[in-house]
C-alpha cells in the first residue's frame, strides 16, 4: 500500500473516532440537561427544585421530603424510580403516556441526584 493512501486511512479513523467521541459526550449530557429541565417543568412544583417537597401543591399532597424520607419507600435504583414516575403512586400522578422512556430515564436519573448527599 502506497504511504500516502495509509496516511489518509489513518487520518479517517482518527477524525470518525474523534467525531463519534464528541457526539456521545455530547449526547450523555444532552440528557442530563433534559432530565434537569423535565424535573423542573412536572416535577418540581410539588417536590421543590431542591426536592424537600415544601411547596404549595407539594403539602396539599403530601409530597414526600426526598432528603430526609430515607429510604424511599418506592426505592431507590434507577429502575424503581422509572416505575413510580411511569405509573405514579397514590397522589403522584404518572407520567405514563406523556413522558417518553428516555425522558422517563433522564427524570428519573436527575432524581437519584437527592440521594447523594453531595448535591443536598
Ligand atoms: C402532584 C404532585 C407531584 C408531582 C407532580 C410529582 N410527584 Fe413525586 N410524589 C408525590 C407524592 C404525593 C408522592 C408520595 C407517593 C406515595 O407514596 O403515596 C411522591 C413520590 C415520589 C417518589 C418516591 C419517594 C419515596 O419515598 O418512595 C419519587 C422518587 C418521586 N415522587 C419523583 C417524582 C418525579 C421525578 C416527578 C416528576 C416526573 C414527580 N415525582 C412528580 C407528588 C408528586
Amino acid at each position: 500500500m502506497e504511504l500516502k493512501l495509509r496516511l489518509r486511512i489513518l487520518l479517517f479513523v482518527f477524525v470518525a473516532g474523534f467525531i463519534t467521541f464528541v457526539l456521545v459526550v455530547s449526547s450523555a449530557s444532552g440528557s442530563e440537561d433534559e432530565g434537569e429541565a423535565l424535573y423542573k417543568a412536572r416535577c418540581a412544583m410539588c417536590h421543590g427544585a431542591d426536592g424537600k417537597g415544601d411547596t404549595k401543591a407539594g403539602k396539599m399532597v403530601e409530597t414526600p421530603d426526598l432528603l430526609a424520607e430515607r429510604p424511599w419507600k418506592h426505592g431507590e435504583s434507577l429502575e424503581e424510580v422509572a416505575k413510580i414516575i411511569r405509573d405514579g403512586a397514590g397522589k403522584m400522578p404518572g407520567a405514563k403516556g406523556r413522558l417518553s422512556e428516555d425522558q422517563i430515564t433522564a427524570v428519573a436519573r436527575y432524581t437519584l441526584r437527592f440521594l447523594d448527599p453531595e448535591n443536598q
